[in-house]
């Protein structure tokens, strides 16, 4: 496994979160190609304190760009043409987790769309979805958007209180598959993503190598 892309139904809804849980889980590294919003901690920031990285494991964004917007829109506004040739997967010896912006149809410029960074990577997808009132609706859409594009989907995260009639409703409706339920953390903290890699390891389809 080369790695995999983590997107989600909206923004705020746990992608980097769920990313730190999938380093740790997959022994893996972390890129955000696109930092979106400088202000505080970065995404990449966040991962390598929840994740307790070294520094190399975290492979530098290819664009920072100051503004919490789109993409589209902080690079606009910087004078920044986002150029999808710019972005390839870092070199490493482990699998990486590259974290997209918002959600699937998030655009990068006037053309490009995170679904074509994403076909670009071509790392298999895992979506993250809220486990509140309205998520059935974003993670099917999102499902249709990425089917439409024939984008491999290595499967759903659903991030939050368990809820188990949304759970059924995206496995039936949007045919797709659980790759775990991650419970909503009263202290988000090393030891929390530590403790959730161990106990709610992705359920990875078979064929797919999980470094030993
Ligand atoms: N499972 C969880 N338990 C506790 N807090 C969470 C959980 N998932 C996300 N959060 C919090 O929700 C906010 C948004 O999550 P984040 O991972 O940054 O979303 P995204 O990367 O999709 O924008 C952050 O403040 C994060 O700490
Ligand atoms: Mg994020």
């Amino acid at each position: 496994m080369r790695g995999v892309f983590v997107t989600g139904t909206d923004t705020a809804v746990g992608k980097t979160v769920v990313s730190a849980w999938l380093v740790r889980a997959l022994e893996a590294d972390y890129w955000k190609p696109v930092q979106a919003g400088l202000e505080g901690e970065t995404d990449s920031e966040v991962v390598r304190r929840l994740a307790a990285l070294p520094p190399e494991r975290i492979h530098a964004s290819a664009y920072r760009l100051k503004a919490p917007l789109s993409p589209h829109e902080a690079a606009r506004r910087e004078g920044v043409r986002i150029d999808l040739a710019r972005l390839d997967l870092p070199v490493s010896s482990r699998p990486i987790v590259a974290e997209g912006a918002g959600g699937v149809l998030v655009p990068l410029d006037a053309d490009a769309l995170i679904v074509d960074l994403m076909a670009r990577l071509g790392l298999p997808v895992v979506l993250v979805a809220r486990c509140t009132l309205g998520t059935i609706n974003h993670t099917l859409l999102s499902l249709e958007a990425l089917r439409a594009r024939r984008l491999p989907l290595l499967g759903v995260v659903l991030n939050g209180p368990p809820n188990e009639a949304n759970r059924k409703a995206i496995e039936t409706h949007g045919r797709a598959h659980i790759l775990a339920e991650l419970p909503r953390f009263d202290a988000l903290d090393e030891s929390a993503i530590v403790e959730a890699a161990r106990r709610f390891p992705p359920r990875l389809p078979a064929g797919c190598e999980v470094p030993a």
